[in-house]
């Protein structure tokens, strides 16, 4: 007879902090470290998510509506809840890494964010049914981003994603994880003081006989016959990306050109916007969507809260191009307050993060639906049938919550 171990856990949670806690006590500490990132002070790290907890809400008592309805429109995609998956570049979180992310979105009928430095490679995951959005810094020279761009297209992708928020300010007050330059086994000694207390996280790539990927395969190059060489090292590969010359408005407006024609018209969005002139910047050039994102405060710290600057800039360019918004997102709650400020969706981060290393695919498809029933509970609260029905002025926000950055000065003052 097998005797069930009863102290077992039970590998579904109820929210996200606890998915965050299992990830905790699971990854070696240097592989959780890197998942918390954060830059400098961490301020907007920690500003993303604490500013939601100032908006609030006003309840029925009665009245709520037996239907509630979480579909929604982006990038042209229908969408089961306004949540997608935000491309994130971890390695060694999971065996499966990407790959299991996609299968969550598919079944949980969103779209997949996939990271110019993921560790697996773009066809892989289109193959898993999963929608895939891929996501480009601007590194490398122009015939380079256009041979990534055709092999994105080539392998299924329906979008674009232009991540440009970023500033090469990485220190970190509480100091940064090593992140080793190659996963031989001279690096697996050194650091197995490290991973030896995690034999759970250990034994699930011991079952797949793969040692974490520290490669970024979609950024591998192509021969002049086509054919891919082998992928960069992930410091390979950061070294292009700092040594390439910041984007010009005009190299916006070219990427997202060469995009359209290379994939058919398929949509680009544009990722990190602050500000207003910068949200109407990126209409003139062309652009269908934007994530207004500080990058999950892993960029300029001090960039105001990503919730703080929804409204303002979906005020100004929502009616031209889908606004999105990403950035401190742990709870349905978040995505309604996100949702009733302009957003369209929301992209999330770490929240899928802490799931896949908590439970692997089953673990990011429990976040989904973590956020799916909180979003559910607030719209029955609020007494809504549906997402589209809301709007700023059912949420408690204080005043001067919002923060309207590059905003035009008024030309005539009011005496
Ligand atoms: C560990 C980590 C790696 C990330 N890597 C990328 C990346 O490769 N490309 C990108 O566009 N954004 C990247 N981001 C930013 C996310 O796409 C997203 O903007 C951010 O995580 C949202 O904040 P949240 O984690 O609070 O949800 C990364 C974020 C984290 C935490």
């Amino acid at each position: 007879m097998k005797i069930e171990n009863p102290w077992k856990q039970n590998p579904w949670f109820e929210s996200v902090a606890v998915a965050q806690e299992r990830a905790r006590r699971r990854l070696p500490r240097p592989v959780y470290g890197a998942l918390v990132a954060g830059s400098e002070r961490g301020q907007s790290a920690q500003s993303n998510q604490t500013a939601f907890a100032e908006i609030g809400f006003a309840p029925h008592v009665a009245g709520q509506l037996p239907d509630r309805d979480q579909r929604t429109t982006v990038m042209g995609q229908e969408v089961s809840l306004p949540v997608l998956i935000s491309p994130t570049g971890v390695q060694a979180v999971h065996p499966e890494g990407e790959v299991a992310v996609a299968h969550a979105a598919a079944a949980r009928g969103t779209l997949m964010g996939l990271s110019n430095f993921a560790s697996k490679p773009i066809e892989e995951v289109v193959a898993t049914g999963a929608r895939t959005f891929f996501q480009m810094y601007w590194t490398g020279e122009r015939d380079v981003m256009l041979q990534r761009m055709q092999r994105a297209a080539d392998a299924g992708a329906l979008g674009l994603i232009a991540t440009l928020d970023w500033s090469f300010s990485m220190g970190r007050d509480w100091g940064s994880p090593e992140i080793p330059e190659k996963v031989d086994l001279k690096t697996m000694v050194r650091m197995a003081p490290k991973v030896a207390t995690k034999p759970r996280w250990l034994y699930q790539f011991g079952r797949t006989g793969q040692i974490p990927d520290l490669t970024a395969p979609n950024l591998a190059p192509s021969g002049a016959d086509g054919r891919l060489g082998p992928a960069p090292t992930f410091f390979g590969a950061y070294y292009e990306w700092m040594t390439t010359t910041p984007p010009s408005w005009e190299d916006v407006a070219w990427m997202r050109e060469q995009w359209a024609q290379i994939s058919g018209e398929k949509p680009f969005m544009l990722k990190g916007v602050c500000r207003i002139d910068d949200a109407r910047r990126a209409v003139d050039a062309g652009v269908q969507a934007i994530s207004v994102s500080n990058h999950g405060g892993n960029n300029l710290d001090g960039t105001p809260a990503a919730i703080r600057m929804v409204h303002p800039i979906s005020s100004a360019v929502g009616d031209q191009i889908d606004v999105l918004m990403d950035g401190g997102i742990r709870r349905g709650s978040d995505v309604v307050k996100a949702v009733a400020l302009g957003a369209k969706a929301v992209m999330i981060g770490r929240a899928y993060l802490w799931g896949l290393a908590a439970n692997g695919q089953a673990g990011v498809e429990n976040v989904l639906d973590v956020l799916r029933s909180g979003i559910d509970s607030a719209l029955m609260g609020m007494g809504l049938s549906s997402v589209h029905e809301l709007s700023p002025d059912q949420l408690l926000v204080p005043p001067d919550f919002h923060r309207a950055l590059g905003a035009p000065r008024p030309a005539v003052l009011e005496a």
